[in-house]
């Protein structure tokens, strides 16, 4: 045995929704994702609760399936969206443009004019071109600014560098959009995603109080808005600590800075709100030896990097796996089932899986409901996109 072995699927799961799932499951050919809407529906539920204060903005990106669009559309959510075909997918769902924000940093002219014409007025910026291109595609509108944020080492799957501005330049931009015609509404930050350090959200929100207050006194700019993106826990190998932490530790940090009276505050949750919902099912293709006194036995099943578990890039998010086979276990190699030898999920960091694991046999990728679908190639050696099922 070893350390990174056996995993408990009720650490993950309950046993009726793990059992509902599988049950399920038994019935499809692999490779599939099956994602269960009741999870999703407790988690949000237990996110407005943790959150009391905060505008949800779904992070569509995460999983845009219309069963999940659907439900956060029911349950009052917003919806942070990245491009011209997340507006359309939304917006067929008859969500109306006023819960809607166009959060990438990086587009076109003749996108942003788009989400103008559809009636989107809230829009994320983090560059003058940017900037000055929505101030003469979408006059008026609320334009919030994205600054660059600390912790990339602390999160799982990191998210800054890309995208964000220093703060003085941030301040530089808000003042811009002023003079522009633009509304200087607020400032967002990500922390980075899977974030493990929650004293992250103190750092980002101590550079957007400098803002707040420098604009407020040396340019009688009063903002309103703090955006404080996504970043918050699914349930993987590496643990975290609980969602409720997060909250209380946000909220203190809002409030040592800001006092009791909150600027509006939004978050926009993707990972934390459908990851834990989905279970992706493989099948062991094959298992072999690379020298008959080879050390690790190499795994390869028939979902891979290509087909929806790309975070396994760099190992960075370690998906919890779970199979029926019990008993001694022995560190493995998982790689899947393409001819590209960059098809490898986990080498470095070794699972221990049953020594008695076979071909034929099943995989179950814990906490896969987030961040997979979109990721899988077309076509790749053939291989269809991940097929996924709603229950
Ligand atoms: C602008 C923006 N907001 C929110 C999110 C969602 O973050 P998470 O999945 O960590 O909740 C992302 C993820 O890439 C993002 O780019």
């Amino acid at each position: 045995m070893n350390e990174h072995q056996s995993i408990q699927v009720t650490d993950y799961y309950d046993a009726d929704t793990f059992k509902r799932i599988k049950a399920f499951a038994d019935t499809k050919e692999t490779p599939f994702l099956v994602v269960d809407t009741a999870t999703i529906d407790h988690h949000y539920s237990e996110l407005v609760d943790n959150f009391p204060y905060a505008k949800v903005y779904y992070a569509v990106k995460a999983n845009p399936a219309p069963e999940v669009l659907t439900l956060l559309r029911d349950k009052g959510s917003n919806f942070d969206i990245a491009s011209i075909y997340e507006l359309d997918k939304v917006m067929a769902l008859d969500v109306s443009p006023d819960r809607i924000s166009y959060g990438n940093t990086i587009k076109k002219a003749k996108d942003i004019r788009y989400f103008y014409e559809r009636g989107v007025r809230l829009f994320a910026t983090d560059s003058e071109a940017d900037l000055r291109n929505i101030a003469k595609a979408a006059p008026g509108s609320k334009i919030y600014v994205r600054i660059l944020t600390e912790g990339t080492q602390t999160a799982d799957w990191p998210l800054s560098r890309k995208f964000g501005c220093h703060t003085d330049m941030a301040m530089d931009l808000l003042i811009l959009a002023r003079d522009l015609g633009l509304v200087p509404y607020g400032v967002s930050f990500h922390v980075g995603s899977q974030q493990r350090e929650i004293g992250a959200w103190d750092a980002a929100l101590g550079n957007v109080k400098v803002i707040f207050d420098r604009l407020r006194e040396e340019d009688g700019i009063e903002l309103k808005m703090i955006n404080m993106g996504g970043g918050f826990p699914a349930n993987y190998m590496t643990r975290t600590n609980e969602l409720g932490t997060y909250a209380e530790e946000i909220e203190r940090f809002i409030r040592e800075d800001f006092g009791d009276e909150f600027p509006e505050i939004i978050i926009e949750p993707g990972r934390s709100l459908i990851a834990n919902a989905g279970i992706l099912v493989s099948e062991v293709v094959l298992i072999s030896r690379k020298s008959r006194t080879g050390l690790h036995r190499w795994v390869f099943t028939d979902v891979g990097k290509f087909s929806g578990l790309i975070e396994t890039l760099d190992e960075s998010i370690k998906f919890p796996i779970y199979t029926e086979k019990t008993g001694e276990c022995e560190d493995v190699v998982i790689a899947g089932p393409t001819c590209d030898s960059a098809d490898i999920m986990y080498e470095h960091y070794k699972y221990g899986l049953p020594l008695n694991l076979a071909m034929g046999d099943r995989m179950y990728w814990l906490t896969t409901g987030a961040y997979t679908t979109t990721y899988s190639a077309v076509c790749f050696n053939g291989f269809p996109p991940l097929q996924d099922y709603y229950i």
